[in-house]
């Protein structure tokens, strides 16, 4: 089975979440979100579903301050770590785009 090494598991602490760039074959480069919880990491496109742009407001800045939720800089939307679907803001009801991800030998892998 193919896929891409985005990160190491441990390269995250447990409830926390980080940025990657990614550059696809065709030269395109699209940035993901990889959240941790404990042994599972769940790989999203950083692009809200409200207007289209990154969620964070500072690199690596993904999670709400009471630390459930990931929230949108922009307007606040607020996503669950576990599906990315959007639970307040003004695109409740929608959800981040998810990427299939699996753990390989410690590795975060996402599907080519
Ligand atoms: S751009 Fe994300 S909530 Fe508006």
């Amino acid at each position: 089975m193919s896929g891409r090494v985005i990160c190491r598991l441990d390269d995250l602490k447990d409830k926390s979440a980080r940025g990657y760039d990614v550059a696809l074959d065709d030269g395109d480069v699209i940035s993901l979100i990889v959240v941790r919880k404990g042994e599972a990491a769940f790989v999203y496109r950083n692009r809200c579903p409200h207007t289209g742009i990154n969620l964070e407001w500072q690199p690596d800045q993904f999670f709400h301050p009471d630390g459930a939720f990931l929230q949108c800089a922009t307007h606040g939307a607020l996503f669950r770590p576990e599906d990315g679907y959007c639970v307040r803001g003004p695109c409740a009801g929608d959800r981040l785009e998810r990427i299939n991800a699996r753990i390989v030998d410690g590795e975060v892998v996402v599907s080519a």
